[in-house]
């Protein structure tokens, strides 16, 4: 089992495959693009496998697969499956972009993947194309709703809004939320990367009183098993939800039962904060379990109690948020 100092049980791991992203978000990647990771740096699929395993004997029971975007990396239909698979995971998701959601869901669907997160800052499609650089609303759109159609559950929207680009759009989310079955996800931006000098930040407390203002009341929901850090509500006759992950205003380290892997073999203990371990390394040098038992293990010890950043703290994490993964 995975204990913290802090007595927190770390049951998930969040699994970056690649750096690379179709997309160039605003607050994420340079509009020029980022310098890439070499592909020998990345991580190979039975190297992930390899990890995924040692993380499950120590007590990890769900995986997220991010990126950068998860699904444009070469092979990821044959690897899905076969991680989904690995006995003793109880839950795999994905983060997405949603950009190549559609063509992949009846492998998503086979593999035994639900849950589906998707990042979408805008439903107007110039919007999206300011704040992605690409036009791909419709894309994503369509792949939203066939994901709908298709019976996956809960499909969250992960909205991160910024001041004079996308709040005016709160009312839009918010009758998402009320119409449809989708799990809005308001994210807090966080100075990470080029979010870096927090101009954009929004505290969430203002968009739920915006939201209660127009729409009425918000109803909470009590926190279920795969909840993470979101705060969760809905209207009184929505069928979809609301929910406030809201890093920066509401600390949640107290709860935080996770650790992240880059596509380039560092276990992260705290999204943010610079410390970083390296399993690939180890990996590489053809290490038995128990030494990469060991790696994990220093990662666990090594997260920290709460992370550094308030808004009058102005500590800088030096990774970029698409090779990190959210
Ligand atoms: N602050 C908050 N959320 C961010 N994401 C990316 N960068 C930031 C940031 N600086 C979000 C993306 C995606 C999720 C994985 O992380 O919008 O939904
Ligand atoms: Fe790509 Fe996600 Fe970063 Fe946008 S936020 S550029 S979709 S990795």
């Amino acid at each position: 089992m995975l204990v913290d100092r802090f007595n927190r049980r770390i049951n998930y791991l969040r699994i970056s495959i690649t750096d690379r992203c179709n997309l160039r978000c605003m607050y994420c990647v340079p509009p020029f693009g980022e310098r890439k990771l070499r592909h020998k740096d990345i991580l190979r699929y039975e190297e992930l496998l390899r990890i995924a395993r040692i993380a499950i004997k120590l007590g990890i029971t769900k995986i997220r697969l991010t990126g950068g975007e998860p699904l444009i990396r070469r092979g990821v239909q044959e690897f899905i499956p076969v991680l989904a698979a690995l006995e003793g995971l109880e839950d795999v998701s994905i983060t997405t972009n949603g950009v190549f959601l559609k063509e992949n869901l009846e492998m998503l669907k086979a593999a035994g993947i639900k849950r589906l997160n998707i990042s979408i800052d805008s439903l107007d499609k110039e919007k999206f194309k300011r704040i992605t650089r690409f036009d791909y609303f419709d894309q994503v759109w369509e792949g939203i709703e066939t994901a709908r159609d298709m019976g996956f559950y809960p499909i969250k929207l992960n909205v991160v809004l910024m001041k004079g680009v996308n709040d005016n759009e709160v009312f839009d989310f918010g009758r998402l939320a009320l119409e449809q079955p989708y799990h809005l996800r308001f994210i807090e931006c966080m100075p990470v990367g080029l979010a870096e000098n927090s101009l954009a930040f929004i505290p969430n407390a203002e968009i739920e009183k915006t939201l209660i203002d127009t729409f009425g009341p918000l109803i909470p929901i009590s926190p279920g098993l795969h909840d993470g850090p979101a705060t969760r509500f809905r209207f009184e006759k929505g069928k979809g939800e609301i929910g406030f992950i809201s890093a920066i205003s509401h600390s949640f380290c107290q709860e935080c039962n996770r650790l992240r892997l880059t596509a380039n073999g560092m276990l992260l203990p705290c999204l943010l904060s610079n410390t970083e371990v390296d399993i690939k390394d180890p990996l590489r040098r053809g290490c038995l379990d128990g030494a990469l038992i060991e790696v994990f293990q220093e990662a666990v010890s090594l997260k920290p109690e709460c992370h550094p950043l308030g808004l009058e703290n102005n500590q800088k994490v030096h990774r970029k948020m698409c090779s990190i993964g959210g």
